[in-house]
Parts: structure tokens; sequence; C-alpha cells
């Protein structure tokens, strides 16, 4: 069963989102054209928010097109490809479930970062299948911390507070997860269950490495925070202000210096591939 989508879910985080969350491992847009044979074919980025994957891969393929319902993440996508000099990228208002009505045409790639699960999962891989070219790659995207090593942090700079963070938008927004107009439950069926149940079969899944590096300032983790559905400014309304000033001491008393290790995990991303012979 699927939540109905609610346009309210990301409003007020798009301006957030790309100084905020930490980018995937620096080798995901060459691996991901090498599996799709990418060159001078095309890639779908569905739920492509401020534009993250698909302006990273646009140099690889000959069109990339960024889906995603909020018009406020495809206009910051778009600004993203003119900083970056980007060309070949066009960005369509629509849910992954409304694709077929699109006419998007074909692709070699259909890519989801952190999207995947905010869809209905099962009819949009079956979507997805009849998008694909034969032989054509469904990759779904995230970070995964939980299950692989930690790297050692910069010396003398502390890791994010994550839980205290936690604690603080609970003591704010309440024990359950919010999301736009209502309260959010987070899908528990692993996308390997779903996807082999669907015409890919059971995925690969591959991790890259994560970046290790990555210091962020306390306005870079405030960004982080409201880049989330669960802790976006309007959730937090006229008591944002507030919210931020006792997340900014928080912040303050775990690093002196300001700066704190943001470790995201690796990259992992679940491949499927559609046959190659496949018709349809
Ligand atoms: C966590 S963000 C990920 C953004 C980007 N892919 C990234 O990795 O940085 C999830 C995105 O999925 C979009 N989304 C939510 N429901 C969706 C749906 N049913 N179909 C397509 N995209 C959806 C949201 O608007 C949001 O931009």
């Amino acid at each position: 069963m699927t939540t109905p989508y609610d346009p309210t879910l990301f409003r007020g985080t798009a301006a957030f989102y790309l100084r905020g969350r930490p980018p995937y491992a620096r080798e995901l847009p060459e691996f991901l054209a090498r599996e799709a044979s990418l060159e001078r074919r095309r890639a779908l980025d569905v739920g492509c928010g401020p534009g993250t994957v698909a302006v990273e891969l646009a140099p690889f393929a000959a069109e990339v097109v960024g889906v995603d319902p909020d018009p406020e993440m495809l206009a910051e996508a778009a600004r993203h490809a003119e900083r970056r000099g980007v060309r070949n990228v066009r960005w369509v208002a629509g849910r992954a479930e409304d694709i077929p009505a699109l006419g998007l045409g074909r692709f070699a790639l259909v890519t989801f970062a952190q999207s995947f699960h905010w869809t209905d999962r099962e009819a949009v891989a079956e979507v997805v299948y009849d998008l694909l070219e034969p032989g054509g790659v469904l990759a779904l995207i995230g970070h995964e911390a939980k299950t692989r090593p930690a790297p050692p942090g910069p010396p003398g700079v502390p890791p994010i507070p994550h839980e205290s963070i936690q604690d603080l938008i609970r003591r704010y927004l309440g024990p359950e997860r919010r999301g736009g107009q209502g309260v959010v439950t987070m899908p528990i069926e692993r996308y390997e269950e779903v996807l082999a149940r669907t015409r890919f079969g059971r995925p690969q899944t591959v991790y890259l490495e994560g970046r290790a590096d990555l210091v962020q300032s306390v306005e870079d983790v405030l960004a982080n925070v409201h880049s989330m559905s669960y802790a976006a400014p309007p959730l937090l309304g006229g008591r944002l202000a507030a919210f931020d000033a006792d997340l900014r001491a928080l912040l303050g008393s775990t690093s002196a210096t300001g700066r704190f290790w943001d470790w995201p995990g690796d990259t992992e991303v679940l491949l499927a591939r559609k046959l190659a012979q496949a018709g349809g």
C-alpha cells in the first residue's frame, strides 16, 4: 500500500538541499555510465530533487531527464545545471507513477537516488522496466553507513551529533516522523524483495567508497537538517528561529571549532537489468 503523494512533503527544503546533503561517492557517475554503456544514450533520474545525480551524469550521456513532482526542487535543479554549465539535461514535473503519461521516450539508465521509497515501488519498477531499452539498467542509490565500516574521521573534528539532533527534532515536532501534512511511515521491506517480485528480479548490490573527508560548518549542518522532509522549515513554522537557536547551541557544545565530520557511509547502488532480448 502506498501513501498518496503529498505535494507539501519537501516544501521549503530545496534551498537547503545541495548545501546540506552529503554527496554520493565520487565514482558514482562514471560507474553508472559504464554499467549502462551510457555514452550517446539517454538517462532518466526520477525524484531528481535539486539535480544531484542528473547534473553529474550529464557529461556521460547524450541527454539526461530529471523528473520530480516538487517545483521548488526543479527550480533548484535548473539553477544547479546552469551554474555547472550543463546543457544536455531537462527537467520535467511529475511523479514516478505518472511517467508513462509524460512521453519521455526510452532510456539506457534510470536512477532513483533516495527517492524510490517515496513511490509506489513495485508498480513504478514495472513502469521503469517498460521505459528501459533492452539491456538497460535501473539503479537505486543511497547512503549506507550502518552496515559499512566507518573510516577514521579527520583528527580533532567530532562527528555531527545526529542522535542529539533527532532528539531536538522530536522535542519540537513530537515522537512521530512528520512530513508534509501528516506523519510518515517509511516502508520497511527491502528493495531487493520488492524488485524480486517484478520483471527485473533480484538486483545486484554494489558499494562505492563514500566520502570520508567531509567537514561541515554549523550552517552546513543546519542546512542538512532543514533539507530533511521531517525537519522542513514549514513544519516548525513560528518556532523555526527557536529551533535554529537550540540547534546552534547544541552544535556549539559539541565542537569548539564549529566544524563537524560528516560520514554519510558508502554509496549503495542496487542494480537491476532489463533482459537484453526483452521486447516491449
Ligand atoms: C530525498 S530527495 C532525493 C533527491 C535527489 N535524488 C538526491 O539524491 O539528492 C527525494 C525526492 O523525491 C521526490 N519525490 C517524492 N515523491 C515522489 C514520487 N512519487 N515520484 C517521484 N519523485 C518523488 C521529492 O520531491 C524529492 O525531491
